[in-house]
């Protein structure tokens, strides 16, 4: 069996008191693009910081590819790209020497293999508007591509990204995206960030953790599923409803919000939505039959990433 390229144990990390990472375990594969997700403060830099070797663990265990990040720094750190929050630092370097700098720094000896390696990035990062200009001049969406080209420039088999769409414009956050995804099959990703519709558009899996602690580690079509997310229901029925009926149905069912919307000629569907975290099934059909109501289909109604992330992080 192949080794988990990233196999992160019992994370532990205090400042003074303050516990910021507390207890987290992380796996990531070869192929998967792990979204790391969590409010402010949440710990996700200080993890990923911890992953990359820059900061030390209080406790835990760290193999990068099988091989003991504390104990073999230099090997393991060379199989990861970073790119750590903010922007990157020689700020007084112009962009193509500084990648050319980084790239040497990452054991890229042969020139001709440099070259090449610069030219791919100033082509799939965008970067040969600003190629000559110091990075202290550029603008931040450009200096955050800078960052992402200094960690891919050694063509890593891992890649630790602190919110890489931070600050860049919707053209290129998409093309970041896609890029994060073409180049995903053969590395292993983690990227953090606060844009929840990043999550579905590129990670195979999501990790939530708040205050220290993970949350949630699945899917991002299943997040949530464990949540008690049945308060909004749709129910479709073959009747007509003309205004008056739909006011008596309002009143009687006497929810927090009741939208009742003509589908076709013969049938409708009236989405309830309460304040407890559990509708009544029975009871909301058995009212609805009280009025004649034919029902044909009745679902819970699963919420956004967005609002499972409130759940999820404000619940616990
Ligand atoms: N060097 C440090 N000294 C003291 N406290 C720190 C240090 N680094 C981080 N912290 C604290 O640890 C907690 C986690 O910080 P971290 O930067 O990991 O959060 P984050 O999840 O990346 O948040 P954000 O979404 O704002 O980037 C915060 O409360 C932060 O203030
Ligand atoms: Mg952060």
């Amino acid at each position: 069996m192949t080794a988990k390229l990233i196999d992160a144990r019992n994370l532990k990390k205090s400042f003074g008191d303050f516990v910021a990472v507390d207890k987290i375990d992380l796996t990531v594969n070869r192929g998967e693009v792990v979204g790391f997700l969590g409010p402010n403060g949440a710990g996700k830099s200080t993890t990923m910081k911890m992953l990359t070797g820059f900061l030390e663990p209080d406790s835990g265990k760290i193999l990068i590819n099988n091989i003991d990040l504390k104990s073999h720094p230099l090997p393991a750190k060379q199989l990861i790209g970073y790119l750590p929050e903010g922007a990157p630092s020689y700020s007084d370097m112009i962009v193509s020497d500084f990648l050319s700098f980084v790239g040497k720094m990452r054991g890229i000896s042969d020139k001709i293999l440099l070259k090449n390696r610069l030219e791919e990035m100033a082509n799939q990062i965008n970067l040969k508007d600003v190629w000559d200009s110091p990075i202290e001049t550029l603008s931040k969406g450009f200096k955050r591509r800078v960052g992402i080209a200094q960690a891919l420039i050694h063509d890593p088999d891992i890649l630790i990204l602190d919110e890489p769409t931070d600050g860049l414009d919707p053209n290129q956050k998409h093309e970041m995206r896609n890029l994060i995804k073409n180049i995903s099959k053969n590395k292993g990703i983690v990227i953090s960030t606060h844009i929840l519709e990043e999550v579905e558009a590129v990670c195979s899996r999501a990790i939530i953790i708040a205050n220290g602690k993970l949350l949630a580690n699945e899917k991002p079509n299943n997040l949530g599923n464990n949540l008690e997310n049945k308060n909004v229901l749709c129910v479709i029925v073959s009747s007509k409803l003309n205004s008056l009926i739909s006011k008596k149905i309002k009143a009687d069912l006497n929810y927090k919000n009741i939208e009742i919307k003509s589908e076709n000629i013969s049938s409708a569907k009236i989405l309830i939505e309460g304040d407890e975290k559990n509708l009544d099934l029975n009871k909301i059909l058995t009212k609805l039959k009280k009025h004649k109501l034919n029902v044909v289909e009745a679902f819970f109604i699963k919420p956004g990433l967005d609002e499972i992330f409130r759940k999820i992080t404000q619940s616990k």
